[in-house]
């Protein structure tokens, strides 16, 4: 309270300050990071990174989805820090990208690989991986929204040395979740009841595997639409299996578009999983739900914001990261 009070006072005070003519405010920056913190070092990283993005969309819309997950899985363990783009080593034989959230179906590694490649070509040794996937996700946002979400990154991050597969078990919330649980995920990460709300979103984009929501949502009653089921049964096997596995659109209006329809669809109840139908279990996040859903635009803007907040989770410093040379490897 005191402590809420004094930063009220501060920015108050800045404000004040500001309005008089004496005091200019920092760029806009988020924990350390900067809007545009490449201008100097690699003038053209940020157009490099929205190159590769664009013309991997280009082929396969999906991918762009995968970059918008990739952003969430690097940030929710161990920091945004390129944790999940390393790959095994015999040192390290099971890093967070062979671990059930994440294989087989996190995708998009091939483009992150393609930004850094065009970017070191560029700048050697400046741009970090955490920061091309940031980017990465942010473009791919722009693309399969088809320019309606548009914002800038703020970058400076830095690369981390340490990869554990059984983190991601503790950190990334499977489908299966309630509200109470995905609400304390997120919380944990520092992000809010609405960021929750509003990042989930995404799932207005890219497929899921029959396995993520069979066993809850299929095979056992659930609030699920009947038609919207039978639609599924079609495409799913009654129990998936990692040989038997096939994917299905998340969004089945508007499948590689980046827009609201998400909040439509768990208003239908022709939502995939149990957290996607879970929003609707408290008033508040019902409220949530309506908002986006119907008034034009407000998705959109929240959406951006918080796609800086997860952007920011806690980013490395010099002193445990680095900017690595190749994003599947630590520098040695
Ligand atoms: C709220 C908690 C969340 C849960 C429980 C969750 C769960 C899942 C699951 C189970 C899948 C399907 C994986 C598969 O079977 O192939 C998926 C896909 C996806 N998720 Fe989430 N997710 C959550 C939040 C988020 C957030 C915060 C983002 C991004 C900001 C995100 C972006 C996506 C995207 C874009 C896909 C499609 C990926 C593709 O097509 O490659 N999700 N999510
Ligand atoms: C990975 O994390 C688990 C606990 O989450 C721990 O038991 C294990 O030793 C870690 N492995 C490495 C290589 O650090």
């Amino acid at each position: 309270m005191a402590n809420k009070l004094a930063a009220l006072l501060v920015s108050f005070a800045m404000l004040m300050a500001a309005a008089a003519g004496f005091y200019t405010p920092p760029s806009p920056s988020t924990c350390g990071l900067k809007v545009g913190y490449y201008h100097d070092k690699c003038p053209h990283a940020e157009a490099i990174v929205r190159g590769a993005v664009g013309a991997a969309i280009l082929r396969d819309p999906g991918v762009g989805a995968g970059l918008i997950r990739m952003l969430f899985h690097d940030c929710f363990v161990e920091g945004c820090d390129a944790s999940v783009l390393l790959d095994p080593t015999p040192a390290n034989p099971q890093p967070e990208k062979l671990a059930p959230p994440n294989n087989p179906s996190l995708r998009g590694f091939e483009v992150i690989d393609a930004a850094k490649t065009a970017v070191e070509a560029a700048c050697p040794g400046v741009v970090s991986c955490a920061d091309i996937v940031a980017f990465a996700a942010r473009d791919a946002s722009f693309f399969l929204s088809n320019s309606r979400v548009s914002f800038d990154m703020p970058s400076g991050r830095l690369d981390g040395r340490y990869s554990n597969a059984s983190r991601t078990l503790d950190f990334l919330p499977p489908p299966k979740f309630n509200l109470g649980q995905l609400v304390a995920n997120f919380a944990a990460k520092g992000l809010s009841v609405e960021d929750m709300v509003v990042l989930a979103g995404s799932h207005t984009v890219g497929r899921s595997h029959c396995s993520s929501f069979v066993p809850d949502r299929l095979a056992v009653p659930s609030d699920i639409d009947p038609s919207f089921a039978a639609t599924l049964r079609d495409q799913c096997p009654a129990s998936p299996s990692s040989g038997n596995d096939p994917t299905v659109v998340q969004d089945v209006e508007t499948p590689n578009k980046l827009d609201n329809q998400y909040y439509k669809n768990v208003l239908a109840h022709k939502a995939l999983f149990t957290s996607d139908a879970s929003l609707l279990t408290s008033p508040a996040t019902m409220k949530m739900v309506l908002d986006n859903a119907n008034i034009p635009g407000w998705w959109e803007d929240r959406f951006q914001k918080a796609m800086v907040k997860l952007a920011a989770v806690e980013v490395k410093t010099s002193g445990n990261g680095e900017v690595r040379r190749n994003c599947r490897a630590v520098n040695y």
